[in-house]
């Protein structure tokens, strides 16, 4: 009897102690240049719960001549989500609002900077995600790879 409410009580710990593990917040950052370049080919989101991902355009040029957005979607979306930001012209920044789109910041301007937090709840382990900018003519350069 008393092994029973001493195994019971250490389950109990174990699925506290799970759930506490289970939520994680990532800050996560990533710089795009005048030089129509993201710093980083790849981004880690593994087993975050949360994301915090900060943007910042390190460059001088102005968002009309080099904006940068970053989107998040599955790899097999990206190419409509690109056409859409085309479509949403320069008055929404190149940013389409696809409900596909699984997060984005807006568009930046050189000295620029946007850290938006997301959920990552409908995304899958192991799925096949990609980030890349939308505007105009960016994609080719401004792409990679968002492991999770
Ligand atoms: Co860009």
């Amino acid at each position: 009897m008393k092994l029973v409410s001493k195994m019971i009580c250490s389950a109990v710990l174990f699925v506290g102690a799970a759930s506490a593990a289970s939520a994680k917040t990532c800050d996560l950052s990533i710089e795009g240049s005048d030089a129509m370049q993201f710093n980083k080919k790849e981004l880690d989101g593994t087993g975050c719960t949360e994301v915090k991902l900060t943007l910042k355009h390190s460059g001088k040029l102005p968002k009309a001549a080099m904006g940068h957005n970053w989107i998040l979607s599955a790899t097999a979306d990206k190419a409509k989500i690109v056409d859409a930001g085309t479509k949403a012209g320069p008055a929404n920044g190149y940013t389409p609002t696809a409900p596909a789109i699984i997060a984005r910041t807006k568009l930046l301007g050189g000295g620029e900077s946007e850290t938006i937090t997301f959920k990552t709840d409908k995304m899958k382990k192991g799925g096949d995600y990609v980030f890349f900018c939308t505007f105009p003519g960016h994609v080719s350069m401004m792409s990679g790879k968002f492991k999770f």
